[in-house]
C-alpha cells in the first residue's frame, strides 16, 4: 500500500539498486553532455533510416500561430529525444523505421462513462487537422518552431466522456522491445508515461499530433500519434501513445520517477525556476547560427502566458515546478 506520495519516495527505493545507479550515472552524463550534443545530427551528417512519407490533407490553418522562422524539417526529425530508440539525439533517426503503425489502437480507460479503445482511422474523424506552428522549448536549454498537423486533444476527450471523477489524464507509450531497442535496456521505467491536469489537457492549445510539415509523423517524432503542449518543457511531448487514462490522482510521471528532485508534474516553462543543475533563463534555437548560435531569453510558459496563465494562478510556481 503506498502510503508516502509517491514524489516523496526516493526512486532508490521504488527501482531495483542497479538499475537506479545505472540510470543515474545516465542523467548525470546526459547533463555534462548537454554542449556537445547541441551539434544537431543534421549537421552532423547522420545517416537515417529511410522512411515512407506520406503527405496529409486536407489540413486546415489553426489558431495561435507565430511568425517566427520555423525549424528546418532536417532538424526536426533528425535532431530528437525518443529514448524508447536509443538516448543520444541522433539515435531516433538512426535506428526508427522500425515502428508497425498499422493497426494502431489508443485504449481509453479509468474515470469515463465507459472504457473503450479507438483505433486510429477513427481518431481522424473526430476532428479535422489543423496546422499548428508552435514555440517548444526543451528543459535541455534548446528549443525549436515546429509546424505541427493535428488536433485539439479536447476533442477526443468529448469522446472518451470522463466521469465527474476525473481530475487527471495519464497517457502512455507504447514500449515493445522488439520494435524498440531502448526498450530492451532499463534507462527509464517503461512504459514512458506523462500526466495533465484535466484542464491543462482540455485547453484549447494542447494538440494531439499526428504530422508536421504537412506529413504524418516520422517514428523519430513519435508517429503515429504524440502530444504537444507547447507552454511546457518538450518532455512532456509523450510520443507513440497506446493509452490515456482518466484518473483522480496526480500520476506520477516517467521523468517524475527516474529524478523528482530535477522534474516535477508541472514541468511549465519557467525561466524563473532553474533545473538543479543548470539554468532556464535562456535557450539556443535549433538550426539557426551553427554551433555559436546566439541564446535567446525564454519566455514565461514559452511566450503563451496569455493564454495559459490563469491555469495557474494561486499556485506557487517553485513549489509545483
Ligand atoms: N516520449 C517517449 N515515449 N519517449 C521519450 O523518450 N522524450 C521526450 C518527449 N516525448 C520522449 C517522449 C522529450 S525529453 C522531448 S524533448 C520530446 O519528446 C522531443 O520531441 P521531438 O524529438 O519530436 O522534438
Amino acid at each position: 500500500m503506498l502510503i508516502r506520495k509517491p514524489t516523496d519516495i526516493p526512486p532508490s527505493e521504488i527501482t531495483p539498486r542497479a538499475v537506479y545507479r545505472a540510470r543515474r550515472r545516465f542523467l548525470l552524463a546526459a547533463g555534462a553532455g548537454l554542449a556537445a550534443s547541441l551539434l544537431p545530427a543534421a549537421a552532423a551528417g547522420v545517416t537515417v533510416q529511410p522512411q515512407v512519407r506520406r503527405k496529409l490533407s486536407p489540413i486546415v490553418r489553426g489558431p495561435y500561430g507565430t511568425d517566427e522562422k520555423l525549424t528546418p524539417y532536417e532538424y526536426v526529425t533528425t535532431y530528437n529525444n525518443f529514448y524508447e530508440f536509443g538516448t543520444g539525439k541522433s539515435d531516433p533517426a538512426r535506428n526508427a523505421g522500425t515502428l508497425r503503425k498499422s493497426p494502431w489502437t489508443v485504449a481509453i480507460e479509468g474515470e469515463v462513462k465507459k472504457p473503450k479503445r479507438i483505433a486510429l482511422e477513427d481518431l481522424l474523424k473526430l476532428a479535422p487537422l489543423e496546422e499548428r506552428i508552435y514555440r517548444m522549448r526543451c528543459v535541455e536549454g534548446w528549443s525549436m518552431v515546429i509546424p505541427w498537423v493535428g488536433f485539439p486533444l479536447a476533442k477526443l476527450i468529448d469522446w472518451a466522456e470522463p466521469t465527474g471523477n476525473a481530475r487527471y489524464v495519464e497517457f502512455v507509450s507504447l514500449a515493445d522491445p522488439e520494435q524498440m531497442p531502448g526498450v530492451r535496456v532499463p534507462i527509464l521505467d517503461w512504459p514512458y508515461t506523462e500526466g495533465l491536469r484535466l484542464d491543462e489537457a482540455r485547453h484549447p492549445l494542447t494538440l494531439l499530433a499526428v504530422g508536421l510539415y504537412g506529413e504524418a509523423l516520422l517514428d523519430q517524432n513519435g508517429a503515429p500519434l504524440r502530444l504537444v503542449v507547447p507552454w511546457k518543457y518538450g518532455f512532456k511531448g509523450i510520443k507513440s501513445i497506446v493509452g490515456i487514462r482518466f484518473v483522480e490522482r496526480q500520476p506520477v510521471t516517467t521523468w517524475m520517477r527516474a529524478s523528482p528532485r530535477e522534474y516535477g508534474f508541472y514541468a511549465n516553462v519557467n525561466p524563473e525556476v532553474d533545473h538543479p543543475r543548470w539554468s532556464q533563463a535562456t535557450e539556443r534555437r535549433i538550426g539557426e547560427g551553427g554551433l555559436f548560435n546566439r541564446r535567446i531569453k525564454t519566455l514565461m510558459f514559452n511566450g503563451y502566458a496569455e493564454q495559459v496563465g490563469q491555469l495557474y494562478s494561486g499556485m506557487d510556481l517553485r513549489k509545483y515546478f
